[in-house]
């Protein structure tokens, strides 16, 4: 039997998400129509004979309810949402609920970070991590070498794919080789954490007995019972025969921020068109917008046949887009109104927001910037013939004058 967890975080992780986490958790976020964590749900039920998906995190549990009963309803496998009371790092938070998990008996442990989007090649990582025999495989993947240390650096054995050395967000380069933030474990991970809380405590209490420097320092420390996966166990297990990597060569990326979440969307929205096309918007008859690949287009919304539409746009329920709109790489979330002829590309739109006749809403496309997109938050009335170019709009504010390069509070 296989379990799998999922890291969902809470609500101080999600401040770089602003202001769309202000309406709904990250990991709640739709990307190509679905929430964030459904992706790598659904990917985790593929999985032969999983038992259980625990979602962990420190959201308020009213926040994951309704969608942990309908997703388990949907996938028929138990979801279930486990609540810590404050951040306990990526290893505490699943030590503090490790009897839950070894309740099923598993003998293998998913453990999977909600902010990553990927194809979640884990049947394969299975099999590979048995050939292995170790006690954990990362799936990892090769990035430029600019853009490898906002992550953790590895060395692997290129032939026993052993993990060698680890690093997390290292100063200077350490390897191209990138963690994807995608493991899988025996239970014996637990004795692993065990062990580095009891070195932590055997290191806290030499240092107090011996400074009062380092009595300082130690009370400065993150709490006792605070551990990260990646720098607290990952790190020094490596080198021991207990680690391997297995690497992607399909598309990963990761979604800190609205403009990744538009990237990611559009990533998603292509493998339904290999995976389940039935999902996405096609034209159907004369009576049905202009489609370009891929679109989703939720069945509650109305859209104008005169529209047309994508690529990589998804529209949420409610919506409802005029004549004559035209849409591009943007995602439309519920209630918002597109009225006649209005432009929107590159571009987030929150709940609930308007767009007047003629307006132009529009980034310039660049998701790895901070002004790459434009970013609606909910309840924003942007007026007829308005432009709004690589901006960010808090909610409710009117927009009847254009602006561009603003954040507008
Ligand atoms: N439940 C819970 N409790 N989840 C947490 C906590 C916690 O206290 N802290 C972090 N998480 C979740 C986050 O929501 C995220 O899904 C995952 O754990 C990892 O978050 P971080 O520990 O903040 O690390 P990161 O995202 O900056 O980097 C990690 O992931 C990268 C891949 O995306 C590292 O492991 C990197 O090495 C890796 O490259």
């Amino acid at each position: 039997r296989v379990v799998a967890v999922i890291m969902v975080g809470g609500p101080t992780k999600g401040t770089r998400f602003r202001p769309l986490s202000l309406n709904v958790p990250k990991p709640l976020f739709p990307l190509a129509g679905q929430p964030m964590v459904h992706h790598p749900i659904s990917a985790c039920s593929r999985i032969p004979n999983l038992a259980q998906i625990y979602l962990i995190g420190f959201y308020e549990e009213r926040e994951f309810a309704l969608y942990v009963s309908a997703i388990s309803n949907e996938l028929r496998v138990p979801v279930r949402y486990l609540r810590e009371d404050r951040p306990h790092g990526s290893a505490g938070g699943l030590y503090t609920f490790r009897d839950y998990i070894l309740e099923e008996n598993p003998s293998h442990i998913f453990l999977l970070n909600c902010d990553v989007c990927c194809s979640f090649p884990l049947p394969q990582m299975l099999d590979a991590h048995k050939n292995y025999g170790g006690m954990g495989t990362i799936l990892v993947i090769k990035v430029s070498a600019e853009s490898a240390n906002q992550f953790g650096e590895l060395v692997a054995d290129p032939v026993t794919n052993e993990l060698l050395h680890y690093t997390e967000k290292p100063e200077t380069f350490v390897s191209d080789l990138i963690n994807c933030g995608v493991y899988i474990f025996t239970p014996d991970i637990f004795k692993a954490i065990q062990d580095s809380f009891t070195q932590r405590k055997d290191r806290a209490n030499l240092r107090r007995t011996t400074s009062f420097e380092a009595l300082q320092s130690a009370t400065k420390a993150l709490p006792a019972d605070y551990l990260r996966l990646d720098q607290d166990i990952l790190s020094p297990l490596a080198g021991k025969k207990e680690l391997y990597t297995y690497e992607t060569r399909d598309f990963w990326e990761q979604i800190k921020t609205p403009g990744m979440s538009l990237k990611c969307s559009g990533l998603y929205l292509a493998q339904f068109r290999r995976t389940s096309p039935i999902l996405l918007a096609g034209s159907k008859g004369s009576r049905s917008a202009t489609i370009i690949d891929d679109v989703y287009i939720h069945p509650s919304a109305k859209v104008h046949p005169s529209a047309k539409i994508g690529p990589n746009v998804s529209i949420s329920a409610n919506a409802r887009i005029g004549a004559g709109a035209r849409l591009i790489s943007c995602i439309i979330l519920d209630d918002v109104e597109i009225k006649e002829n209005a432009e929107v590309i590159h571009s987030i739109v929150g709940w609930k927001s308007s767009i007047g006749k003629w307006s132009r809403v529009q980034g310039e496309g660049d998701y790895y910037a901070k002004l790459g997109i434009t970013i609606l938050g909910e309840s924003v009335a942007v007026e007829d013939e308005v432009v709004v170019i690589n901006s960010i709009v808090l909610p409710n504010k009117t927009l009847n004058v254009s602006v561009q390069e603003e954040i507008i509070l």
